[in-house]
């Protein structure tokens, strides 16, 4: 299975210090050998001590080694801290960031000349979702646009909006048909995300085309992150 954290714009440079550490620990005192993926704000990304499982990204990058886009990070910045993993497409960066299609496709198309892991977004807003199942389909598809799906450091995070931060998940039966739609096209690792817990992870790992979880707010403190992994290993 894959555990990943997003913290968007929450925890400080000197909390995430701590965090690896407990984290790592954590890892290492279960041996818990299922893929794990944080992602830390561009500001607290240092070089952690980490057990291989265990993989930094970052959450949004420039599609360029270098140069002049003020406030953004390219790739000489992250290739410092050895990371190559990268968030792209996430429904907060598309809406409130308002990044097109055609951007997101550059900088899909940008990380994977340079071989990086792809966490790549879909999700869909619930006017779409409550249209019925083809019409979030299609709308899914459409996120798809200028992505080889074929790439094999792709994985795919489908992350209804209307069930992000909100603390209610989508229903077992919807995620279920979303990713089983997506299976006829994706071979790559499936995640949900949208208020996924400790409390529900078990369930959500059940969903035979799940392979993971992209988690938010719930994964923000270390403490319930673990219990999240411990949760979902347990089958
Ligand atoms: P959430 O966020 O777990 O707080 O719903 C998920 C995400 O946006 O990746």
């Amino acid at each position: 299975m894959i555990f990943a954290s997003n913290f968007k714009t929450n925890n400080t440079r000197a909390y995430t210090k701590e965090y690896m550490k407990v984290l790592g620990n954590f890892v290492k005192e279960k041996d818990i050998k299922d893929d794990i993926f944080v992602f830390p704000t561009a500001t607290s990304l240092d070089s952690f001590e980490l057990p291989k499982n265990i993989k930094i990204g970052v959450q949004n990058a420039y599609p360029v080694k270098n140069g002049s886009y003020t406030g953004e990070i390219g790739l000489e910045q992250i290739e410092e801290f050895c990371i190559d993993t990268v968030l792209i497409g996430h429904s907060e960066r598309r809406v409130i960031l308002k990044e097109s299609q055609e951007l997101i496709a550059k900088k899909f198309n940008y990380f994977k000349e340079q071989n990086f892991t792809i966490v790549y977004c879909i999700g869909e807003p619930e006017e779409i979702r409550n249209e019925g199942l083809s019409s979030a389909m299609a709308y899914l598809w459409d996120e798809f646009d200028g992505i080889d799906l074929s790439y094999e450091k792709l994985i795919v995070a489908y992350e209804p909006i209307w069930a992000i931060g909100t603390g209610v998940s989508a229903k077992r039966d919807d995620i279920d048909e979303v990713l089983s739609g997506l299976r006829k096209k994706v071979k790559s690792p499936l995640l949900y995300g949208g208020s996924v817990k400790a409390s529900n992870i078990k369930e959500i790992l059940s969903i035979e085309d799940c392979d993971g979880v992209l988690i938010g707010s719930a994964s923000w403190k270390v403490e319930s992150f673990c219990e999240i992994i411990n949760n979902g290993i347990k089958g």
